[in-house]
C-alpha cells in the first residue's frame, strides 16, 4: 500500500496535508531524493543522503534533522507500507511561511511517499526505448536536484507525443543528460558519458554504472559526447533509480546500432540487477 509521511506525521498517500503557503507548491523551493528498495533494502542510501544535503546547501536551506532521522522514517515508511520493492520520494522544502521571495524564518518542511515501483514496461527495458533530442534548456545549477523541474517537464512531453521513452538533452552541440537520467554511448567498447559539471546530476545510478564498468575492466570514459557521436554509437543507454540501466535502441528516425540493444549494455543490466540483488539480500 501506498504510504506517506508530512512534518512528523504518517498519513495517507492521498491526504491533504499540505498547506496552500508551503513554500514548496508556491515557488518550487526545495530539493529531493528517489530511492529504490529493493527486498525491503534501501539501494545505495548513503549516496542519495550525500546528495540530499550537497543539494540543500547549494540552496542554502538549513535544517537540523540528522541522517538518521532520515533513514528512521524511511524504514518506518518500508514497514508500513508492508511492500518488498518500493520507491520512496523524500522531499525537503523552506516551509511554510506568507508568499514572499525573501527566505522566511520557518522550520524546512520534510515529506516523503513510498509507492510501489513505478512500473516501466519490461519491454522497453528488454527491447530497448526510443528518445528525442532536445535542447538543454534548464538553468545552470543541475547538479542540485532541486524540485523545480519544468524544462524537464516540456522536454519529457515532447519525447512522449512522439512515443519515446525520454528526451535526450543537449547544450553547445553536446550531450548533457535525459530529462530524469543520464545518458551514455558505446562506440568500440568503450563507455562514454558527460563528465560531471553543473550541467547534469551526478546520478546515483551512473555511479553503479561506473564501478559495475571499473570492476568489469570496461573503458569507462568521462567526456563531452558530441551530437554526431550519439547518432554513430554502437549503443546507448539512460541509467536512473527508476528505469536502471535502459537500452535505447532509436533517437529521432536514427536507428542506434542495428536497432536493438547491443551486448555492452545487456552486460552492464545483468550486473546492475545482480548488484541490486547482492547488496539487498537478507544477511
Ligand atoms: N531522476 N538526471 C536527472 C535530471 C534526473 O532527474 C535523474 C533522476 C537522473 C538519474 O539520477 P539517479 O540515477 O540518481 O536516479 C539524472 C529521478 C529518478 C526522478 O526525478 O524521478
Amino acid at each position: 500500500m501506498s504510504v506517506a509521511y508530512f512534518n512528523g506525521k504518517f498519513v495517507g498517500s492521498n491526504d491533504p496535508v499540505v498547506p496552500i503557503d508551503e513554500r514548496g507548491h508556491q515557488f518550487g523551493d526545495g530539493v529531493y531524493e528517489v530511492i529504490r528498495i529493493y527486498n525491503n533494502k534501501p539501494f545505495m542510501l548513503e549516496e542519495h543522503l550525500d546528495r540530499l544535503y550537497m543539494s540543500a546547501e547549494a540552496i542554502a536551506l538549513a535544517f537540523d534533522q540528522s541522517r538518521e532521522s532520515f533513514k528512521e522514517i524511511i524504514f518506518q515508511l518500508i514497514e508500513r507500507s508492508g511492500l518488498d520493492n518500493l520507491d520512496v520520494y523524500l522531499q525537503i522544502t523552506r516551509g511554510l511561511a506568507p508568499r514572499n521571495h525573501l527566505f522566511p524564518d520557518a522550520p524546512v518542511s520534510i515529506s516523503m511517499t513510498a509507492k510501489p515501483f513505478r512500473s516501466i514496461p519490461a519491454e522497453f527495458r528488454e527491447r530497448g526505448a526510443k528518445a528525442i533530442l532536445h535542447p538543454d534548456e534548464r538553468w545552470m545549477n543541475c547538479y542540485i536536484k532541486s524540485l523545480n523541474l519544468l524544462p524537464n517537464l516540456l522536454a519529457k512531453q515532447e519525447a512522449h507525443k512522439a512515443g519515446c521513452l525520454e528526451a535526450i538533452l543537449h547544450r553547445d552541440g553536446k550531450l548533457t543528460e535525459g530529462t530524469s537520467s543520464n545518458v551514455f554511448v558505446i562506440k568500440d567498447s568503450r563507455i562514454r558519458t558527460t563528465p560531471l559539471s553543473r550541467h547534469i546530476l551526478a546520478g546515483i545510478t551512473r555511479m553503479a554504472v561506473q564501478r559495475i564498468a571499473q570492476a568489469a575492466a570496461i573503458p569507462f570514459e568521462e567526456r563531452h559526447v558530441a551530437i554526431e557521436e550519439l547518432y554513430e554509437a554502437d549503443e546507448v543507454f539512460i541509467t536512473s533509480t527508476t528505469s536502471e540501466v535502459m537500452p535505447i535502441v532509436q533517437v529521432g528516425e536514427k536507428l542506434i546500432g542495428d536497432g536493438q540493444p547491443g551486448q555492452l549494455t545487456r552486460l552492464l543490466q545483468r550486473h546492475f540487477q545482480a548488484l541490486t540483488t547482492a547488496v539487498t539480500a537478507d544477511a
